[in-house]
């Protein structure tokens, strides 16, 4: 039997082998729970989908992230096509960069670099603001309204569109479509049925990739069409994936931790007050409803080589599920870890990931948050969430969020006819323009 580094025998995965199914609802009923219970043994094995390593301390979370040369995002690696973060194989949500590893991984994420920069996004945060104003004057008089679906599912989608530079009329369809890909389970019918949509999604976004190719505009679909891999433009379909995936990983992720903030917020209002009394409290406040909330619970990694974590040998070609979320609540690294404290100091969280991967869009996420928090705080300050009418979603194998949260708050007034008004929110436009 081979050793361990430090000469130790190693141990047969039997020892830790375990009922475990990320998709189970089990999961979604308490993240935490599950990871602090999955955390007595941090690398265990399970038979479901075939057979899968499920990591769920912060240690390991950081060697999965970083050590790319070893766990590697790619959707190909002799182990079956497209088996890349997802478990099992999800068609319609695998590929671009974040399932890709060096050196195409490396060349595409470096000229994607520059469009998601802290400078790029400060130029935003005007815009974000406004376009929240214009979320909330449509529920302001109103007095009640549904957190999730008209403020914090919505915005997330504009926001990436206005990136992409693609028609904002979008943002109700693209948003509720990316959505219901990502809450429901891999091979139910009502998973199967969003394919359809998707396709549709996928067909305008098709058209605009042709029409910024004709008549290119300084934005990010544009800067796609011209990147390069291996000197080479990027295909077209590339190109498509690649949108989409911009689309898809700021959505859901954004949307959930706007929800569990809100959530939290409501059930301890004192906190509101003392968030707004310093608009420097808002920066680790966020921090710390990323780790809390972990939007993203887990992703996949295929094992590239032979490699000994915890006395146990990982073979190439195992496949690794890491619990982001219960990295986040691991004791060894925070103290106090299901506690919210706003104020939390050296806050070590991997909820954007760590390594190669670390999330490309995450200052777009912390100026999205911040735009929504303050203008919600400000505006409809005592809001309160009906907590028994809260729906979370189904499954939370890869984000943890909310499909409903009703709220009541004091009426408000409208503050301007905002960015849409020349459009028809909700509207599904069959053609876009600029
Ligand atoms: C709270 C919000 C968000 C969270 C928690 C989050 C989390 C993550 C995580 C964990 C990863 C790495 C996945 C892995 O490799 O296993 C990731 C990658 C990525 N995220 Fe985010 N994300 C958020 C928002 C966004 C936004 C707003 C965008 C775009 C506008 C975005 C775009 C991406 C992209 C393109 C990648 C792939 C990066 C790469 O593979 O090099 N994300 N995100």
């Amino acid at each position: 039997m081979a050793d361990t580094p430090d000469a130790r025998p190693l141990r047969d995965r039997s020892e830790v082998t375990i009922d475990f199914d990320h998709h189970d609802p089990k999961l979604s009923a308490d993240r935490a729970a599950a990871g602090h219970e999955l955390r007595q043994c941090p690398v265990s094995w399970t038979e479901s989908h075939g057979g899968y390593w499920v990591f769920s301390a912060h240690e390991q979370a950081q060697e999965v992230g970083k050590r790319a040369d070893v766990f590697a995002s790619g959707n190909d690696h002799g182990n079956g096509p497209r088996q890349g973060l997802n478990i099992p194989f999800i068609a319609t949500a695998a590929g671009g960069v974040i399932e890709s590893d060096a050196p195409r991984h490396t060349q595409v994420r470096r000229q994607m670099g520059p469009w998601f920069s802290q400078d790029t996004v400060q130029t935003q945060r005007a815009q974000m603001t406004e376009d929240v104003d214009y979320f909330i004057d449509q529920i302001i008089e109103r007095g009640e309204a549904d957190l999730v679906k008209d403020l914090a599912g919505p915005f997330p989608g504009l926001v990436t569109l206005r990136l992409l530079g693609l028609p904002v009329e979008y943002y109700q369809p693209f948003s509720d479509i990316l959505h219901k890909t990502v809450y429901l389970s891999p091979g139910t019918p009502e998973r199967e049925a969003v394919d359809g949509e998707l396709l549709w999604l996928a067909g305008e976004v098709w058209q605009w990739i042709e029409k910024k190719k004709a008549d290119p505009k300084s934005d990010y679909l544009t800067a796609l069409t011209r990147m390069e891999i291996d000197g080479a433009p990027m295909k077209p379909e590339e190109v498509l994936v690649e949108a989409i995936l911009t689309i898809g990983a700021g959505l859901d992720t954004t949307t959930s931790l706007m929800g569990h903030t809100f959530r939290w917020l409501s059930r301890n209002p004192e906190a509101k007050t003392w968030l707004m009394e310093d608009p420097a409290r808002l920066g680790p406040a966020c921090e710390e409803f990323l780790r809390m909330a972990s939007p993203i619970t887990a992703t996949a990694r295929t094992v590239m080589k032979d490699h000994v974590v915890r006395d146990f040998e990982l073979k190439a070609g195992d496949r690794v599920w890491m619990y982001w979320h219960a990295a986040n609540h691991d004791p060894a690294v925070f103290e106090c870890p299901d506690e919210v404290r706003l104020d939390r100091k050296q806050n070590r969280h991997v909820a954007f990931a760590a390594g190669p991967h670390r999330c490309l869009g995450m200052r777009y996420a912390r100026a999205e948050w911040a735009a929504m928090v303050t203008q919600v705080l400000t505006r409809m300050p005592d809001f309160v969430v009906d907590d028994d009418a809260v729906v979370p979603v189904p499954d939370v194998s890869l984000t943890g969020g909310f499909i409903s949260m009703p709220v009541r708050f004091t009426p408000g007034r409208r503050v301007g006819p905002g960015v849409l008004s020349e459009t028809i929110p909700g509207k599904t436009p069959r053609t876009g323009g600029e």
